[in-house]
């Protein structure tokens, strides 16, 4: 087999990419290592920046989504059970929408197989070749065989645990990581959510957050330790605490319901640097991971892989790696700016086992300002609706030392 640029993983950021590169006339081969119903059911966030919603509608992919999605004028800030709202679109002139990245990815390949594009599953032992030659190469097995794919360029878009980010020389890739001492427990119930827009709290018992799917599914959440089970938290316990980090006022508006998907998620920040070595161009998780506080991983897949099309699309149009050449910084100035805001706001509303009294003061102090303050509103709001792609002459000067 041969194509233009082989994407390794089918989750949004190779899906995404692959629909983008189709719709510029350039032959893409997706490789995923599961199966399709695999990765359409895994539960992931739902919130998707404007700069998203209009990927997709660019794609011709937000059908549903516009008849499905729930757009969020604003978001409430919950602190020791008193809460405020923050009217996004007032401050930046744009909302969130809410689609579960399963729909999302329901859509994905949806259209995939309406528009005939070539994706492999099952994928498994994926080895890269010549990634610093200009004649690359995968092999791969299949259930049929033994495969191998020729191509221009491969995007690692396999996902954290995935072997793009490894091909990297060690002396070259730079990693930057913190790991969180909690992590989330969240549940799925099919009740209407408490309030029609999303909760964050902040309690001196921790984190929670009130999230939904639809009008009539709920998405909660609540910081737990990392050492915590499932089985720690009956329905009864979780609710009683869910309600309680809250606040009386969401509490009463509140329905109980029986839970499924229950399930304990780790916090993390990673970034790795380059996201490119030679012909292989790295995306979405591969290459950054951020704590889900700010809905900021899906939307990043996003982003990197416009930019990484947009290369892609200038190097087949003039023979140019100008594009290509420069990916790599461009990316990185965004996802750096989405992991300050996802650290910043995870910081801000988790309880961190070491914390002293004095460190919960300033939490509720910095919140206290932020529920008084306009220009600090509008600073949570423009991060949160999503940043604009850094411009594709390149990142600032700042940016670049950085
Ligand atoms: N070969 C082929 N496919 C692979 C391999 C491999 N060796 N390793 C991993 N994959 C596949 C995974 O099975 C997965 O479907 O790559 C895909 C990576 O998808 P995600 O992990 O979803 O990463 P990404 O597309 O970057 O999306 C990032 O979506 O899943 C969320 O939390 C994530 O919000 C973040 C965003
Ligand atoms: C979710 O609905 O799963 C969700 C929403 C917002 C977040 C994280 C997760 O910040």
């Amino acid at each position: 087999m041969r194509t233009q640029v082989a994407i390794v993983g089918a989750g949004p950021a190779g899906m995404v990419l692959a629909h983008l590169l189709n719709a510029a006339g350039i032959a893409c081969v997706v490789v995923e290592r599961r199966t399709r119903d695999y990765v359409e059911g895994r539960v992931r966030a739902g919130v998707l920046e404007q700069g998203t919603v209009d990927v997709l509608a660019r794609l011709g992919l937000d059908g549903r989504l516009r008849s499905e999605g729930l757009v969020h004028t604003g978001t409430n800030l919950a602190v020791d059970g008193e809460s405020f709202r923050i009217d996004m679109a007032a401050l930046t002139g744009a909302a969130v929408t809410v689609y579960g990245q399963q729909e999302v990815m329901r859509d994905l390949f949806d259209a995939a197989e309406s528009r005939g594009l070539t994706l492999v599953y099952e994928a498994e032992d994926l080895r890269l070749y010549d990634i610093e030659g200009t004649t690359p190469s995968l092999t791969f097995r299949t259930p049929q065989g033994e495969q191998h794919l020729a191509c221009d360029v491969i995007a690692g878009c396999d996902g954290f645990h995935g072997v793009s980010r490894r091909s990297i020389p060690a002396d070259v890739l730079k990693t930057f990581e913190r790991d969180y001492p909690f992590g989330w427990l969240g549940i799925l119930t099919d009740v209407p959510p408490a309030v029609h827009e999303l909760v964050y709290a902040s309690h001196a018992n921790g984190f929670a957050l009130a999230s939904m799917r639809s009008a009539t599914r709920s998405r909660y959440y609540i910081q737990c330790g990392i050492a915590e089970r499932v089985e720690d938290w009956p329905d009864a316990r979780f609710w009683d605490e869910l309600c309680l980090r809250l606040g009386p006022g969401i509490a009463a508006g509140l329905e109980r319901g029986p839970s499924f998907e229950k399930s304990i998620a780790p916090l993390r920040s990673f970034v790795g640097e380059p996201m490119r070595w030679g012909r292989l161009f790295l995306a979405g998780d591969a290459a950054h991971i951020v704590p889900p506080t700010g809905a900021k991983g899906l939307n990043l897949a996003v982003s990197d892989v416009v930019m990484l099309s947009e290369a892609l699309i200038s190097f087949y149009a003039t023979g140019s790696e100008a594009g290509l050449d420069g990916y790599s910084a461009r990316a990185l100035a965004r996802v750096w700016k989405a992991e300050r805001f996802s650290w910043w706001f995870t910081s801000l509303m988790h309880r961190f086992p070491e914390a002293s009294g004095f460190d919960r003061r300033m939490q509720v102090a910095e919140l206290a300002y932020l529920s008084g303050s306009r220009a600090a509103q509008t600073v949570l709001a423009e991060n949160y609706v999503g940043l604009p792609l850094t411009s594709a002459a390149g990142p600032s000067s700042l940016e670049l030392r950085a």
